[in-house]
């Protein structure tokens, strides 16, 4: 193996992809033996993808109402020739202003995003990799908080040689990331001698579900103002946040505080609020006009194809659609996550409080035989392959403390998430002896964390409330 490698590149043959990381191991355990309803029911329920399959009868309706906008059907395909030589690398101008049409709809219309702005790439994984490429030089750092979603490690370090260090968030307050946090790890970084080049945030938050309040992203815009770095924010999950909750982006927070805008840039990408992982349609978005330039000649490696651009240019710029899109997923989603929590809640199972995202982050604490990462990893094989789910452990994401697992719940239809369920709850009932804190010590130690299972709650009202209520479970009466 090791002459083979002598004949390829360092870079190539490092291991800065990631795939050795339990995160990826129980994509293997699902591949090697998949759950389905008849032929394998008792195969492994992937929960550790964040698609977003909640709302595609929207999008199929839509499609079969416009045939025009595909250039494969007899009414669009006059276009077919025009699209198909096209290849200028800043995209087609319908695309640009459709895009940001739609991010500032996600926005609540509170931000008006350039269109000229707009640089593509390979999703929002090769905006990120283009991020590190025009912002760093190899060696240096990026400041990232945790818990974060593994694959940064590979999208920003690995063709790039820059580093990620981690800012330390805790349980104690919610994961917040704090201003002292920042310092410390600020700190730590100048004692190390490494040169720190920015702040990369994901907001809302991968693997938490949470989003960041308005008085936190201004201390953030403030905290690289002072330090003079760079502000990349990861809004992929922008579209995800419940109904009624108010998502706030960078970009309103910079017109309220004094700030350089030379150092602030945002990665999107369809793959989350529209489901569209498989389109590859990434974006940087900065307000520095150099970065701009350098991203979009960067943009040659990872362009988008005319094809689907054509297309999401006439899907996005439908009003009517986008805008009962969003709201129809943002409701299906909460409906999801509460159907999830709550399930789990009946059997004691509590997660951080998250109205985002398309998961949530589960606390298995009081399973852990020791408070430990390798206690961690032992509970996790007991979870694939007993239980057999693929849930995510919380050190594959630079979690501080042991004991979280992400789950994703928008990736199944309600069956599958029936089974999965019904797993957990006849696992926990069968294994009482498993738990090593009796509840009672495990709530007391735990009065700081706001635990969880609401995220419908503020704009449903009583009767539509799941028929899995909680209303007796050891969850709601630790929460009383
Ligand atoms: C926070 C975050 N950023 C980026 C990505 C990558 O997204 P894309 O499919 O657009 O490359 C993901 C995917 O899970 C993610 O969670």
């Amino acid at each position: 193996m090791e002459v083979t490698n002598n004949l390829l590149s360092k870079i190539a043959t490092n291991n800065g992809h990631g795939e050795n990381s339990p995160y990826f191991d129980g994509w293997k355990a699902y591949d090697a033996n998949p759950f389905h309803p008849q032929r394998h029911p008792d195969g492994v329920i992937q929960m550790g993808l964040a698609e977003n399959q909640l709302s595609f009868d929207l999008i199929q309706q839509w499609i079969e109402a416009n045939p025009n906008a595909s250039i494969c059907t007899p009414q669009g395909a006059s276009d077919f020739k025009h699209t198909a030589i096209f290849q200028d690398y800043h995209g087609l101008k319908e695309f640009r202003i459709a895009l940001t049409n739609f991010m500032n709809r996600v926005r609540g219309n509170r931000v008006k995003f350039d269109p000229d702005r707009i640089v593509m790439s390979g999703g929002a994984t090769g905006a990120h990799e283009t991020m590190a490429f025009c912002l760093a030089n190899p060696g240096e750092a990026f400041l990232v908080p945790t818990p974060y979603y593994p694959g940064f490690d590979r999208d920003l370090r690995w063709r790039t040689g820059v580093q990620l260090l981690p800012v330390v968030c805790e349980s104690s307050n919610n994961f917040m990331i704090t201003r002292e946090a920042l310092e410390t790890a600020y700190e730590k970084a100048k004692l190390a001698n490494i040169k720190v080049k920015g702040l990369l945030i994901t907001n809302p938050s991968n693997p938490l579900g949470t989003f960041l309040d308005r008085e936190t992203l201004k201390d953030l815009v403030s905290f690289i103002n002072e330090k003079n770095i760079h502000i990349i924010c990861d809004e992929i999950y922008a579209g995800t946040v419940t109904m009624g909750d108010e998502f706030v982006s960078i970009a309103e927070v910079i017109k309220e505080v004094k700030c350089n805008l030379d150092l602030v840039h945002l990665v999107y990408s369809l793959s989350k609020d529209m489901g569209f992982p498989g389109f590859r349609v990434g974006i940087v978005y900065s307000y520095n006009d150099n970065v701009v330039t350098i991203a979009r000649k960067m943009s040659s490696f990872g362009l988008v194809s005319t094809q689907t651009q054509h297309m999401l240019a006439s899907m996005l710029s439908d009003d009517k659609f986008t805008e009962n899109f969003i709201s129809e997923s943002r409701l299906r989603l909460a409906r999801r996550h509460d159907m999830f929590t709550r399930g789990l809640a009946q059997v004691g199972i509590g997660s951080l409080e998250s109205k985002a995202g398309l998961f949530f982050w589960m606390d298995l604490r009081r399973f852990l035989k020791e408070p430990t990462f390798e206690s961690e990893m032992t509970f996790w094989r007991i979870i694939i392959n007993e239980i057999k789910l693929n849930v995510s452990p919380g050190q594959s994401f630079h979690c501080s403390e042991p004991g979280w697992f992400r789950v994703c719940f928008a990736n199944m239809d309600d069956e599958t998430t029936m089974v999965a369920l019904w797993r957990i709850k006849t696992f926990v009932r069968k294994n009482r002896n498993l738990e090593i804190n009796t509840k009672r010590q495990y709530w007391q130690n735990n009065q700081h964390l706001r635990l969880s299972s609401k995220r419908l709650d503020d704009i449903l009202t009583p009767h539509r409330m799941s028929p899995h209520s909680p209303l007796a479970s050891p969850l709601v009466r630790a929460q009383n």
